[in-house]
Formats: C-alpha cells, sequence, structure tokens
C-alpha cells in the first residue's frame, strides 16, 4: 500500500510551453458555474437565512433523490456527519471498526463519538475493506462497523451487511470519496443503516468551504441526527438533547445545489480519463487500479501502486504533473490513535 501514488484526474493547462497538470483545478470549475454560484450566492445575502435556510432544505431533498433514501441531513463537515450518526444510533461506549488506510478524519469521528477505533487492513487488490480481517476483529464489544469507500469504489457491501446481520452491528458507510458511486446499481450512501458524505472542497462534490451530510432511510435517526446538528432544538430555544453547531451553512448548500445537478456529468469524466490512464499505463507494463464488478468507481482518486514510488513522482514532476500519496501514514500509525490493527 504504501507505493501507491495518485495521478490527477484535472483537466491540462497549458502555460507558455510546459503542460502542467494541476493535482486539482478548482479556478477551471469555477469558470464554468461562475454566474449561477454568484445568483445563488445573491439569493441567499437577499433572503438572509443563513442558518438552515431554503436552500438546505432544498439541497436535503435533491441529495435524497439523488441517492435513492429517505432522509438527508446536512451537517458542517464529513468529520462531523460520521461524529453524529455514531451517535445517533448509540454506538458510544463500543468498538467501532474501520480501516487504518483513510483518511485520518474517519478515526477522529469515533473517537469524538467517545468509542474506540478498531482498525483493520485493506484488501491489496481493491483498497477497500478486508472482511476476513473484519470478521477477526469482531469482539462482543463491537457495535458498529464504518466502511470506507476508498478513492470512489465502493466497498463489497452484501457480504460486510451479512457480518454485521450475523453480529447485530450498525453499519456506517464513509461516503466522504464516494459522491455519486454505485454498487450494483445502488448509490453508495443508500447501501446501510447510514451514509456519511463530505464537502470538501477537493471532494467530487465539494462546497467553497466546509460541509458535510447523513444520507438515511430510518426516520429515526434522521430525527435525532437533525437535533444533534443544532444543539439539540426541537423548537426555538427547546434543546432536548444535547447537541452541537453542526449544520450545513446555507451558503453551501446553495453552491452545492449548483454542482449536485453536473455530478453525474463530471463523474463520467472522471471515468472516461481513469480509463484512458488505465489503457496507457498497460502499455508500460503498470496495472491501474481495479474496479470490482460490483463497482462504478467515481475515481475521486486514481491510484496505482509502483515498485520505485519516489522515481515515478520525481519524473511526473519533471513533466509538470502533480501527484500525491494516500495516505502516507496509516491512521493506526499516528501516536494519538493507539489502536488494534488486524491484518498489519
Ligand atoms: C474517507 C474520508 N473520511 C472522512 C473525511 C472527513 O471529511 P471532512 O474533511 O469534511 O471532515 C474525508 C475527507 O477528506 C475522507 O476522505
Amino acid at each position: 500500500m504504501t507505493s501507491g501514488a495518485t495521478v490527477t484526474q484535472s483537466t491540462v493547462t497549458k502555460k507558455q510551453t510546459a503542460v502542467t497538470v494541476p493535482f486539482v483545478d478548482l479556478k477551471a470549475q469555477y469558470e464554468a458555474i461562475r454566474s449561477e454560484v454568484r445568483a445563488a450566492i445573491d439569493r441567499v445575502l437577499e433572503r438572509g437565512d443563513f442558518i438552515l435556510g431554503d436552500a438546505v432544505r432544498q439541497f436535503e431533498a435533491e441529495f435524497t433523490a439523488f441517492c435513492g433514501v429517505k432522509f438527508a441531513i446536512g451537517v458542517s463537515s464529513g468529520t462531523e456527519a460520521i461524529r453524529l450518526a455514531l451517535e445517533a444510533c448509540g454506538a458510544q461506549e463500543g468498538e467501532v471498526i474501520t480501516v487504518a488506510n483513510t483518511y485520518v478524519g474517519t478515526v477522529e469521528a469515533i473517537v469524538q463519538a467517545k468509542a474506540t477505533p478498531v482498525l483493520v487492513d485493506v484488501s491489496s487488490r481493491n483498497y477497500n475493506m478486508d472482511l476476513d480481517c473484519l470478521e477477526r476483529a469482531i469482539t462482543p464489544k463491537t457495535r458498529a462497523i464504518v466502511p470506507v469507500h476508498l478513492y470512489g469504489q465502493p466497498v463489497d457491501m452484501d457480504p460486510l451487511l451479512e457480518i454485521a446481520r450475523r453480529h447485530k452491528l450498525i453499519v456506517i458507510e464513509d461516503a466522504c470519496q464516494a459522491h455519486g458511486a454505485r454498487y450494483k446499481g445502488r448509490r453508495a450512501g443508500s447501501l446501510a443503516d447510514m451514509g456519511c458524505f463530505s464537502f470538501y472542497p477537493s471532494k467530487n462534490l465539494g462546497a467553497y468551504g466546509d460541509g458535510g451530510l447523513i444520507t438515511t432511510d430510518n426516520p429515526e435517526y434522521a430525527s435525532k441526527l437533525n437535533l444533534l446538528r443544532n444543539h439539540g432544538e426541537k423548537v426555538k430555544y427547546e434543546h432536548v438533547i444535547q447537541g452541537s453547531t453542526s449544520r450545513l451553512d446555507t451558503l453551501q448548500a446553495a453552491i452545492l445545489r449548483i454542482k449536485l445537478a453536473r455530478l453525474d456529468g463530471w463523474n463520467a469524466l472522471r471515468r472516461s480519463h481513469a480509463q484512458y490512464y488505465t489503457q496507457e499505463l498497460k502499455k508500460l507494463g503498470i496495472a491501474g487500479p481495479i474496479e470490482e464488478p460490483w463497482a462504478e468507481s467515481v475515481y475521486h482518486l486514481y491510484v496505482i501502486t509502483v515498485p520505485d514510488r519516489e522515481a515515478l513522482r520525481r519524473y511526473l514532476s519533471q513533466q509538470g504533473i502533480q501527484s500525491g500519496i494516500h495516505y502516507p501514514i496509516p491512521t493506526g500509525r499516528t501516536n494519538y490513535f493507539p489502536s488494534y490493527v488486524c491484518g498489519a
């Protein structure tokens, strides 16, 4: 895993004679939607409904339709989405199993929810949760599993859900890198008890700041999440449970509505760029990421493994092509998450 290098998915821009491929090019995307974004921001400023305003409700409704779920609750980040989802289903005080190879936010959220993270290894084939490790990591204290649809490819959810059912565990998808991805035709975020999304600016669906969202079909979770994200407030100044300031910002929701309408098209472009990379890398004897038969990946990241990562990165850099490592340090090896890692 540590030899992975991520090649950019963004557009090619010409700088005099050199061709530069930046890792992310948010400005190019902004140019395409500039007038709509400015009008949407202006509408919010005119209305002044900055907190849980109209655009939040509209975006939530559009996201439920997009994902094929009953409820969507906009929150302040992907990390908060996972924390609140764990709190809504009462997973605190127990162990929560996720993967060692994920963004640190997944594990932070578990710790912040006062649960104990248990980290398992990923498959070297598709970089997602190794289900044999998952089974071995389950104990009487396990409350929930947080599979991460890493790099935009969904985890093989049917066998995972079968394991969860057998052990009576709640499953919360970390879909923070998988907006619009499909598992056997169904969208990431609609496959388990709850799904968590991040709208960090560089995501496939990114805000112009922080944002997140939780999807669910469960009305009890949905109403608890609505309380938790907003100081436990049922009606004005009536706080029925302890909550926090964890709402999705109205301005961000207004921007996200514009981007959501284009997401399937943008994802289709990523998929065709990925196919092109894979086809060309094959000619060099380098294998691209494996897209599993159950998955329609949205290639949030295009990650390959090579024998000499640093040499490849140096070469790419000389050609003006940026790359990254996702992730240089597995979360289980950070000194502030002293966790059991299965399979390491
Ligand atoms: C897999 C994964 N989980 C969780 C998060 C946390 O999301 P946020 O940065 O919005 O808190 C991210 C975001 O980078 C992520 O990629």
